[in-house]
């Protein structure tokens, strides 16, 4: 039984006595104890050590407070287990020294047993799960399909991913083949997840915003789509597609549980689009979190009241950034918990 399932309420349509909060990315580099464990393993080590994960996935909640705890891994383990090698440089970001470029390409990846290869995520979820002990719901996430194909392709981060866009628009067919291979591989690794207890599994669809809606739905969402109707009878589910707002009617559609939304679209308008049934997800924007705290107190209250108190789980727009104060950070969270309170009783 959870002591805290306001999440889980919140995404079934539930009203609730306040609002569920977490932060993307609430696992990480603004936690003086993660950099701790940092110092000592490497970013791959810390995934795929069920005690490290855990140990880092429990900060944030007995730290910042967050309703809810996200696993500790990355979205490119799933590249990985397809049999791409994957570098984490420290200060830079990822880099994939022999990115997809051609359809023989594809003959060096594999649908993996996600079993054999990522086991330890799976490990990892039943640990967490086991040392939260009831504290809290567990997120578990795959990176979208258009996403991951831009950092295979790509082979490292970029602003526009134009090689990976190129790629798709110079070879579909090789590229719809290739977000196929990935399509497969996520559905039997969120299944894996949600048999080792994850409790709402996230998809992270950091650069769909880069394509057009056409392109959208062609590349990315029409993949994601799959995803859904694979897992959302045995799971609660959120689609986070950063930048494209214009398709949410679409995301909805999907039957997906949860949207998120980013800070470039108001709450009213992402209720026009979406619906009024989906629960929304958003949309403070990180950088704000350097503001005083009076000013992210206040911003947070804006926020609320944008959202109504209704369908609604406050978090951030994107990641939460590597130089927030951690008490800018609980700041925001405990601004949530009160002001929501306050809203729903009076
Ligand atoms: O707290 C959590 O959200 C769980 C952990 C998590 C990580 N990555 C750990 C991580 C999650 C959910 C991710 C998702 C992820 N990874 C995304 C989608 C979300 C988003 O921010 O758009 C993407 C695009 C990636 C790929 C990735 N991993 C990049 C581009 C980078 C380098 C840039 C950066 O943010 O540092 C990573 C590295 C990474 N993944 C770190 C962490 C904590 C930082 C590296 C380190 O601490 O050593």
């Amino acid at each position: 039984m959870l002591q805290n399932d306001l999440l889980l309420r919140t995404l079934k349509g539930e009203a609730t006595e306040r609002t569920p909060v977490w932060m993307m990315r609430q696992a990480g580099r603004y936690l003086p104890d993660y950099m701790k464990l940092k110092e000592k393993y490497s970013f791959f080590e810390r995934c795929q050590t069920p005690e490290l994960a855990a140990a880092i996935t429990i900060q944030p909640v007995e730290q910042v407070g967050v309703d809810a705890a996200i696993i500790f891994s990355d979205i490119l383990v799933v590249p990985q287990a397809m049999g791409m090698e994957v570098e984490m440089i420290e200060g830079k970001g990822p880099l994939l020294p022999h990115p997809i470029q051609r359809y023989t390409d594809l003959h060096k990846l594999d649908i993996p047993d996600v079993h054999e290869k990522l086991g330890y995520v799976f490990d990892a979820l039943s640990l967490t799960k086991k040392e939260l002990n009831g504290r809290v719901p567990l997120i578990g996430f795959a990176g979208s399909p258009w996403t991951l194909l831009c950092y295979m392709v790509q082979g490292k981060g970029s602003k526009t991913f134009d090689e990976a866009k190129a790629f798709c628009y110079t070879q579909p067919d090789t590229a719809h083949r290739l977000l196929q291979m990935i399509t497969d591989t996520t559905i039997a690794y969120l299944k894996g997840q949600v048999a080792a207890g994850a409790d709402v599994i996230q998809i992270f669809d950091s650069w769909g915003g880069l394509l057009s809606p056409a392109d959208f739905e062609e590349y990315s969402l029409r993949y994601i789509r799959q995803i859904v109707a694979a897992i959302k009878e045995e799971v609660l589910t959120i689609i986070f597609a950063k930048g494209a707002w214009h398709s949410l009617e679409g995301m909805a559609a999907t039957g997906a549980h949860g949207l998120g939304i980013d800070w470039c679209i108001t709450p009213a308008m992402a209720r026009t689009l979406a619906g009024p049934a989906v629960v929304l997800q958003g949309n403070f924007d990180p950088a704000k979190l350097m503001a005083p705290i009076p000013v992210i107190q206040q911003e947070v209250k804006d926020m609320l009241d944008a959202f109504d108190g209704h369908h609604h789980i406050a978090n951030l727009g994107h990641g939460i950034l590597p130089y927030i104060p951690v008490d800018h950070a609980r700041a925001f969270v405990d601004a949530v918990k009160e002001y929501s309170k306050v809203k729903v009783t009076s």
